[in-house]
């Protein structure tokens, strides 16, 4: 599926109006399989649904829970997980097939560790280039029966014989995903596992486990670095009732086209507004953005508030060390902020960005230089000099929902129109992203 974006300016249109863009990947993935291994029924309201969830939740029902078809679990009410306790799962006849849905792999390898039945699990594809060593050497210091296939997908975990053992570990990557498949291990460990993170990644794996009762302690250190340690509980877990707010990632797209489109006023709500995420929200306000947030409260243990984006006259900042764990996520829409930006802005640290869905570092050069844009790849990041006015074109997604996503709010302020190949990619979080952009408009 191709798509085309009209520019703002070129339709004379301003981009204005209100959204609540779609709920938390992070928070519904790790909701699906903490609800999975509680006791009693967990209610899940505005559970994201898309592509990875979906996937998350076969993968669950696959290991005995939901045995009501997937379809009815979602009411009015919420998504409803009928947890089967922490030893409840059964095996899988099947792989469990994962879709593309990095998370769901990387926390099952950690959840599923520690269970006394065999699983394989695999994904599409796209996850079967991605890097798996990350999770299964520490789980197999753990003393898991895991093996990936050199590196990649898939996964096998043999039955677990013995509980876990107690482990202390240093990740040397910021990954929230691989601090989550560890403490999802330590759930079936047989003492204390710490991990000591290089910066802070996303921290909703311990704010959930947390409110199911588990005891996780985060320590943090002057150097920016902490150590989590989640003691194995003896008691069931409490089931979840939760609210999942708009996923602060998806809502990343409206705030750099507010920030960069003339005359715009966009109203973002109830957006998730966990520190730990907030790293563009950040940058822009350094950058000189015009964000204010308003109705923050803390919802189901996340901080949770609204945004008002209007225009802004951006200018550049250099972004690295610890900042680029807090906006891992965001930096194919920052580049198309940057292109817009006065001056030099410059990203480093940033190599994790060559493993994600597509290669972001090379993408996001090949795809914004053919709108015009100037961005130099360097080792460990890029450099972008702005601001530029870019120029409508053919491009690609390169299968990669972010990069499509961002190659959009691009092609907003660019002159004549950008065609966007492989636009169907954004159903991986946001199947609803083209409505929602074109009800701005
Ligand atoms: C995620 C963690 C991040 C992020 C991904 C979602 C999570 O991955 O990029 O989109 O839900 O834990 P890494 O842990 O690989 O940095």
């Amino acid at each position: 599926m191709n798509q085309t974006i009209t520019p703002c300016i070129a339709t004379q249109k301003l981009l204005s109006g209100t959204l609540r863009v779609p709920s938390d990947r992070s928070i519904t993935v790790r909701a699906a399989m903490l609800g999975s291994i509680a006791n009693g029924t967990s209610r899940i309201r505005e559970p994201l649904d898309c592509d990875d969830t979906h996937a998350a939740l076969k993968c669950m029902a696959d290991l005995g829970v939901m045995t009501a078809p997937l379809s009815s679990m979602c009411d009015p009410l919420g998504l409803q997980i009928p947890g089967v306790g922490l030893h409840g799962l059964r095996a899988s006849s099947t792989a469990l097939d994962c879709g593309s849905s990095g998370t769901t792999m990387r926390l099952l390898a950690g959840f599923l560790s520690g269970q006394r039945f065999a699983s394989v699990i695999d994904g599409s594809d796209q996850l079967r280039k991605r890097p798996m060593r990350r999770v299964t050497e520490p789980l197999k210091a753990m003393g898991a029966a895991i093996a990936d296939s050199e590196g990649l997908p898939p996964i096998r975990i043999g039955s677990a014989e013995r509980p876990l053992h107690a482990h202390n570990y240093d990740m040397p990557i910021a990954s929230a995903q691989v601090k989550s498949a560890l403490l999802l291990a330590g759930l079936y460990a047989a003492g204390p596992v710490t991990i000591r993170e290089p910066a802070p990644t996303r921290d909703h794996t311990e704010r959930m486990l947390r409110s199911v009762g588990v005891d996780v302690q985060t320590q943090t250190h002057d150097n920016g670095t902490s150590d989590i340690i989640l003691t194995p509980p003896n008691n069931p877990l409490k089931a979840l009732d939760l609210l999942v707010p708009a996923d602060f990632s998806s809502a990343a797209f409206f705030i750099v086209a507010a920030s960069i489109s003339p005359y715009a006023d966009v109203q973002l709500v109830e957006v998730g507004l966990n520190p730990t995420r907030l790293g563009l929200f950040d940058a822009l306000l350094a950058m000189g953005a015009h964000i204010a947030v308003t109705h923050a409260h803390i919802e189901g243990g996340e901080p949770v508030g609204d945004l008002h984006v209007t225009s802004s006259e951006l200018h550049q900042t250099e972004i690295g060390g610890q900042m680029t764990a807090r906006m891992i996520d965001e930096f194919p829409v920052f580049a198309v902020a940057a292109t817009q930006a006065v001056g030099r802005t410059v990203v480093r640290d940033a190599q994790e960005l060559r493993v994600k869905e597509s290669n972001r570092l090379e993408g996001l050069v090949n795809e914004l230089r053919k709108l015009g844009a100037k961005i130099e790849p360097t080792e460990d990041g890029f450099v972008i000099d702005g601001p530029t006015r870019l120029k409508g074109t053919l491009v690609d997604s390169l299968a990669d929902h972010r990069v499509a996503m961002a190659l959009a709010v691009a092609g907003l302020v660019a002159d004549g129109q950008t065609i966007i190949a492989g636009a169907e990619c954004v159903a991986k979080t946001y199947p609803g992203f083209w409505k929602d952009l074109a009800s701005l408009m």
